[in-house]
């Protein structure tokens, strides 16, 4: 089992009401300082990505909608009813006063998911948040190359702790062939996307589940490519991050969210 999708654990302690960031500052930690979360990153600027979002299992997500969050199935457990996420939004500071914090009602788990492939969910929240900008999901593959940026809460090293700051990194297109090379069978090339250097060093991790990866398009705006989703540990050299290839969804994904 390659795929690494340690934010179950968390899954597991946010549904028996546990504060997810408390337990995850439980673990041990050491004096050496984490250069960046997402691994090899830096921290990003207040406004720079308006429409992330972090989620209470410990999750990553983004704005698709006013009122609807964009993440990973895996960072959920299943679909219907559901008023036990928080949603927290317009800030890089998770502890900022200024947070903008929004309960869910509902979530839908992508249809046929089964813990390969298929990695999306929506999350719908109890009201609107009408003072970020969505983030424009891509609706071909246009935009399935090139370099891309990706930003999280998440580890800065494999099991390391979860972060106040949102911080991000750029990770260049992997083919499939060669993210084949790596992870054989597990990789589901037709609904995934990998991202990383050869060599390792910059990469996703435990936390940055369900966030986007995401690139400038053709105007010069920002478009979701990608949404984090397993890797074998992080940032390890030969082991590219693996994320939802979101073009491959959209239509799926805009017709469940005209159903929320
Ligand atoms: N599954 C992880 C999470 O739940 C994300 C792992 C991403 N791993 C990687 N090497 N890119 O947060």
């Amino acid at each position: 089992m390659k795929k690494n999708r340690l934010v179950s654990a968390l899954q597991k302690l946010a549904a028996a009401g546990a504060v997810v960031l408390a337990a995850v500052s439980l673990q041990p930690t050491t004096a050496s300082a984490a250069p960046a979360p997402v691994v090899g990153g830096v921290r990003a600027a207040q406004g720079e990505f308006p429409w992330m979002v972090r989620l209470s299992m410990g999750c990553g997500g983004s704005m698709l909608t006013p009122q609807i969050v964009l993440t990973a199935a895996h960072c959920v457990s299943g679909s219907g009813n559901n008023t036990g996420i928080t949603a927290t939004a317009g800030v890089v500071d998770l502890q900022s006063s200024s947070a903008i914090k929004v309960k869910s009602t509902k979530v839908l788990q992508a249809p046929g998911y089964n813990g390969t492939g298929k990695d999306w969910a929506l999350i719908k929240l109890a009201s609107p948040i009408t003072s970020v900008p969505t983030l424009k999901i891509a609706e071909t593959t246009a935009y399935n190359s090139g370099t891309f940026t990706v930003a999280g809460w998440g580890g800065t090293r494999e099991g390391g702790a979860q972060q106040r700051y949102l911080r991000k990194a750029n990770v260049p297109f992997v083919s499939d062939a060669s993210c084949q090379a790596s992870y054989g069978s597990s990789l589901v090339p037709a609904e995934e996307i990998c991202a990383g250097f050869d060599q390792g060093g910059v990469d996703t991790c435990q936390g940055d589940s369900g966030g986007p990866m995401f690139r400038k398009d053709n105007a010069g705006a920002w478009i979701q490519v990608g949404i984090v989703s397993w890797g074998e540990g992080c940032a390890r050299a030969g082991y590219p991050g693996v994320y939802t290839e979101v073009s491959t969804f959209a239509a799926a994904i805009k017709s469940a969210a005209a159903t929320l």
